[in-house]
């Protein structure tokens, strides 16, 4: 088959990607590990949001044999806030296998990542060809949206005929020998600088004249938008119940698919879905909370489901007993694994903010 890039315009993109490369705290400095924690926070997550908790984290869990050793709370409270919880609890799972089965050695091969729980074909694609020069193709948002751009390819975003042809062109266009790493990194950065989603730039584009939705006048048409599928309604009540400069907070138990184990204001759904939590007002058949005045209303997203919360005063009818309850200064509760919800209810609201927000 045809190579579908000519040499001369894959020479373009990697002298443009070398004079505009974005100077990144993971790009600074190569390894498995760093490539592999990035990549993680940046599914579904801008640069300019994982940046300081890259940093954060790396000082804390400064390889996979200290992440490996770390109790998951405290990793989940290195995440809160970037949401998508589930990318911490696999890459701790995943660190400890490394650890306990791999001798604490990174798999350098696509299908030995694969292997590794949380790992898919875009993160075993970043991790063989960046850490480890490995000639293996990713694809990304980013570059499929470049790939229907600069082919014109039919199907709309994310369906699944754009995703397999846009698979099949990178790995068409991945070189071989070496150089695999710069490649990929180039295209995605592309993606993220100059083939913006509604507005491309194309007057910067090294590829401006390599075009196909260029050629058509019609770049910004590429790809199809997708048809959206309406978010879910939800409406919840949480309750700020303060004590001598303290909080109130649960714990989500562990057995709660979404965001087990993690801290929040005593918080249920109004409604009948029950698909949040329910775990108040009832503790051990008696009244534990009662609601006061309303403090204010908030608006959260959390990948399908668009939330309401009623923010209100929370009285305490009983003092809750057990584990899954602690009282909180905005001091400990920014070093909690926090639920993005609560974490935004709290900003401005306590004495001294929350630093993590
Ligand atoms: N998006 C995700 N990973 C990236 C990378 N390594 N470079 C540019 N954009 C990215």
């Amino acid at each position: 088959m045809p190579t579908p890039l000519a040499p001369r315009a894959r020479a373009r993109l990697l002298r443009w990607f070398r004079a505009e490369r974005r100077a990144l705290p993971w790009r600074e400095r190569r390894d498995a590990y760093r490539v592999w924690i990035s990549e993680a926070m940046l599914q579904q997550t801008r640069v300019a949001t994982v940046i300081p908790y890259f940093e954060r984290f790396l000082a804390r869990f400064p390889d996979v044999e200290a992440l490996a050793a770390a109790r998951e709370e405290d990793v989940l409270a290195h995440w809160s806030g970037l949401g998508y919880y589930r990318r911490a609890r696999t890459l701790h799972q995943a660190a400890r296998s490394i650890v306990a089965e791999l001798g604490g050695v990174f798999p350098s091969t696509r299908t030995g990542l694969l292997e590794l729980p949380g790992i898919g074909p875009y993160t075993a694609g970043a991790i063989a060809s960046l850490a480890f020069d490995a000639p293996e193709a990713l694809v990304d948002g980013n570059v499929e949206r470049v790939f229907a751009r600069l082919f014109a390819l039919p199907g709309a975003l994310g369906s699944s005929s754009l995703k397999e042809r846009a698979w099949e062109l990178a790995r068409e266009l991945v070189p071989r020998a070496k150089g695999a790493g710069e490649w990929n990194e180039a295209l995605m950065e592309l993606g993220a600088l100059v083939c913006l989603p509604r507005e491309p730039r194309c007057g910067l584009c090294p590829w401006e004249a390599d075009c196909a939705a260029r050629a058509l006048g019609r770049a910004a048409e590429f790809p199809a938008p997708k048809a959206r599928k309406p978010g879910l309604e939800v409406e919840l009540e949480a309750l700020l119940v303060e004590r001598s400069g303290r909080i109130l907070l649960h714990q989500r138990a562990a057995h709660e698919g979404r965001m087990a184990l993690m801290w929040e204001l005593p918080t249920r759904e109004l409604g009948s879905e029950h698909l949040f939590s329910a775990h108040w007002p009832l503790q051990a058949g008696r009244v534990l909370l009662r609601e006061g005045e309303e403090l204010g209303r908030l608006r959260h997203t959390i990948t399908h489901h668009r939330i309401q919360v009623v923010l209100r005063r929370g009285e305490l009818a009983a003092q809750p007993r057990g584990a899954g309850w602690c009282w909180a200064t905005a001091g400990d509760a920014s070093g909690l694994a926090l639920t993005g919800m609560t974490r935004k209810a709290l900003r401005g609201r306590c004495a001294s903010p929350l630093s993590r927000a």
